[in-house]
């Protein structure tokens, strides 16, 4: 008999459609003297493909632990993924981790080293980790070189593949929403912004009084069903830049300590949420494009007013914008943009508008993509098991 510490912290129970929350309680650290239900094989597999996300709120700056210092919204994206698989078989010894890393077929030292560090981590909360060799293999499906941050995909895939590993020989993580509970909070540990990876459409992550299930420890759905104004969003990423960017988003929120509208822009950024989950329920799209587009423009802002200041935005960017704004202004499509911490700009639009903005695309702003590369992305159904 082996004693596992197996952490749940909230367990809430949605019904079918996800919309409403029909159970809550707090537990928390519960001590779980499990033995292994289904002892390891020789070896065995577990694959994960989760996506990644667009925030609308933006997660800009963190407290001790990956503990975010507002709250952030995004929507879940389909095609942009990282699949993630991890052959693993039990060891001899079982005092250390013992991990071999493929990225897109060849082996990566750096990104095996990011892994080790991150597993040494939550082994706290997988402690069979160390009886076991994981050979972990990786691949997104956007190609490597186009300036897209995977962070979200990555970990969230990690996270899943873990959480499955436990179910699978522990039998705990039984529930489906204490399966992605821990997933996003495992998750949250390797990169705030994958805690919300795990959900379909659209999750929330920080707590705020307006959703009862919401803490700062992982992310959640909604606690009421999006208008359908917004369900078949479309998401144009346009590649402005391939390049690496010059400050990295640890860098990035680290420079919030200290910055001088730090204060204003954590009341803002719960402000625009709360503002931002009325307009989701009412499916007013012109509260939308005004909250987003207000988001987006603040995120860079702030890097630019930080110390030191900083600009990640390209020349085309900025072109880019002005091109979106305009095409709205002339034809009354209610699209609209916003910005990760990069160049790139993800060009929101409903399916419906499709034909004239696809056009809009094609003749208006590849021009201001390297290569006049793009990827035609839309909300996702969340992450897939792979059988
Ligand atoms: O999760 P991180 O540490 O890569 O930070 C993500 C930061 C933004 O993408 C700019 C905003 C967000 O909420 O995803």
């Amino acid at each position: 008999m082996k004693c596992y510490q197996v952490l749940y912290l909230k367990t809430c129970i949605f019904d079918n459609n996800f919309n409403n929350v029909l159970f809550l309680t707090t537990m928390e650290f519960i001590l779980d003297k499990t033995k292994e239900i289904n002892p390891f094989k020789e070896y065995d597999k577990v694959t994960w493909r989760s996506p990644s996300n667009i925030a609308l709120i933006k997660y800009w700056g963190k407290k001790e632990n990956q503990i975010p210092a507002n709250p952030s919204l995004s929507f879940t994206l389909s095609e942009s993924y990282t699949e993630t698989c991890i052959v693993y078989q039990e060891k001899k010894e079982a005092d250390k981790l013992s991990v071999q890393f493929m990225f897109e077929g060849e082996e990566n030292l750096q990104f095996k080293q990011k892994i080790e560090l991150f597993l040494n981590k939550i082994t706290k909360y997988f402690p069979f980790l160390p009886k076991l060799h994981l050979a972990i293999s990786s691949h997104n499906s956007f190609p490597h070189s186009a300036g897209i941050a995977s962070s979200a995909s990555s970990m969230s895939a990690l996270a899943l593949c873990l959480c499955s590993i436990e179910k699978k020989h522990f039998g705990t993580l039984i529930s489906e929403n204490e399966f992605f509970t821990k997933a996003s909070y495992i998750a949250r540990l390797g990169s705030g912004s994958a805690s919300r990876s795990v959900f379909p459409y659209v999750a929330s992550w920080g707590e705020i009084i307006e959703n009862p299930i919401s803490t700062d420890e992982y992310a959640s759905v909604l606690p009421f069903e999006m208008h359908n104004n917004f369900k078949n969003f479309k998401d144009a990423v346009l590649i402005i830049s391939k390049q690496v960017k010059k400050v990295s988003s640890t860098a990035g929120h680290g420079l919030m300590e200290g910055h001088p509208f730090a204060g204003q822009r954590f009341v803002l950024a719960k402000h625009n949420l709360k503002k931002l989950l009325l307009v989701l329920k009412s499916g007013n799209e012109d509260g939308f494009i005004e909250i987003v587009e207000n988001e987006a423009l603040t995120l860079h802002a702030l890097m630019m007013s930080s110390n030191p200041g900083y600009i990640l935005m390209h020349p085309n960017t900025v072109k880019a914008i002005e091109k979106i704004r305009d095409f709205r202004n002339k034809t009354g499509i209610k699209l609209c943009f916003t910005l990760d911490a990069g160049p790139n700009v993800h060009l929101l639009y409903s399916d419906n508008d499709c034909a004239e903005v696809e056009k809009f695309i094609t003749d208006d702003l590849l021009q201001y993509c390297e290569d006049r590369f793009w990827i035609a992305d839309r909300l996702g159904i969340g992450p897939v098991k792979i059988s």
